[in-house]
């Protein structure tokens, strides 16, 4: 065991797109556990576009980090030394963390990833950590698909988009995807079974959705908040439904983001407009995992994860998810298991 701990520590509230002194590697001495913790070393890294949310010092769902801390994230590592006598020595555990190589654990923070059944843990991590249960109870209990429905979903090639829209395929609705390159449209349409695919960087998404949607959306799987969303209020159908899930396209913003301008759709076709936060829903992971898993083995979902090696790579690959230069779950991986 390394007795140097590399580290990534917030340095610097980000302005405007995450920049390079925001975040600073650097080498310390290993933690100690105490009474009732152990010691973990990490295997794998998520990177979610909510790292800028906490980066920042803005209303949020958790604290901010601190000036100074080490950076928070969603990880998976292997127990090294452990003063819990659930904890044991070699356990694989996963839940929030940090960016550092060891970290201390306790069992409010991670939990035992316990039996990954046909999965590796790096699958099991990627897909069933974060993405795979946002996009299963975000679309299916507060978007509510019903057959035939028309479900349009953005970051449609995402690790969250690319799963929602999935699902809505088995819940036998039309689903539209958008996204920002052709390959991505290609992927989610060809691959993925979406019925359409419009890439917003290169069409004029107004007319697209018109085309690819002529029946109107009843559910709008908002990634992105901004100028996409106002395009899909303006073609909701009547007692539609609007899944907040989140708003990347603003999170860099500098100044406040002005709209959605269609807000009256909400009034006058009666739409359901709700936000929901994939934390309150940790007591149901295991349904959860137990269909997405499912659904996986019989090949009705693909998942894609893009893994980049290295924890010294975390902040330049974290800012793949602001120019959209991934595809599927994006993960550091520090050693596998
Ligand atoms: N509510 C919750 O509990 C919860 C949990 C997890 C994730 N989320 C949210 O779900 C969304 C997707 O998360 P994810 O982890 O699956 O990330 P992701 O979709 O794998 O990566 C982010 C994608 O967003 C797209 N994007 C970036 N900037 C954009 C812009 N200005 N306009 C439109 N699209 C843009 C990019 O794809 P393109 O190439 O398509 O632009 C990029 O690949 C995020 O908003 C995230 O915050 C919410």
């Amino acid at each position: 065991m390394s007795e140097v701990n590399r580290v990534w520590r917030l340095r610097k509230r980000p302005a405007g797109e995450i920049s390079d002194d925001v975040l600073s590697f650097e080498e310390e001495s290993l933690p100690e556990p105490g009474e009732g913790e152990f010691l973990f070393r990490l295997n794998y890294l998520s990177l979610d576009p909510t790292n800028r949310i906490w980066m920042s010092d803005v209303a949020q769902y958790m604290p901010p980090v601190a000036l100074h801390a080490h950076m928070r994230g969603v990880v998976c590592g292997t127990v090294v030394r452990s003063h819990h006598p659930d904890f044991a020595e070699g356990a694989i555990v996963s839940g929030v963390g940090v960016w550092a190589d060891y970290q201390i654990g306790t069992p409010q923070a991670v939990s035992l990833m316990g039996d990954t059944g046909p999965f590796p843990v790096v699958d099991n991590f990627s897909t069933f950590a974060i993405v795979g249960p946002t996009a299963y109870f975000g679309l299916l209990d507060i978007g509510k698909p019903k057959a035939g429905e028309t479900v349009v979903v953005s970051a449609a090639a995402g690790g969250v988009g690319s799963i929602a829209g999935q699902i809505a395929k088995i819940k036998g609705c039309r689903v539209v995807g958008i996204t920002g390159s052709d390959e991505k449209c290609a992927w989610v349409r060809d691959e993925l079974g979406f019925d359409a695919a419009i890439n917003y960087r290169t069409e004029d998404v107004p007319s697209a959705l018109a085309a690819a949607c002529p029946a109107g959306i009843d559910l709008y799987f908002d990634n992105v908040g901004g100028e996409i969303l106002d395009v899909c209020l303006k073609r909701m159908n009547l007692y539609g439904r609007i899944v907040s899930c989140g708003l990347i396209s603003q999170l860099n913003a500098t100044e406040p983001v002005p709209g959605p301008y269609n807000y009256p759709m909400i009034v006058m076709q009666r739409l359901r407009v709700e936000g929901f936060i994939i934390l309150d829903f940790l007591h149901r992971y295991p349904e959860a995992i137990a269909a997405l898993g499912q659904w996986i083995a019989e090949g009705k979902i693909q998942v894609r994860t893009q893994i980049v090696d290295g924890l010294e790579n975390a902040l330049q690959s974290l800012k793949k998810l602001y120019t959209g230069a991934n595809t599927g779950k994006l993960i550091i991986r520090v050693e596998d298991v």
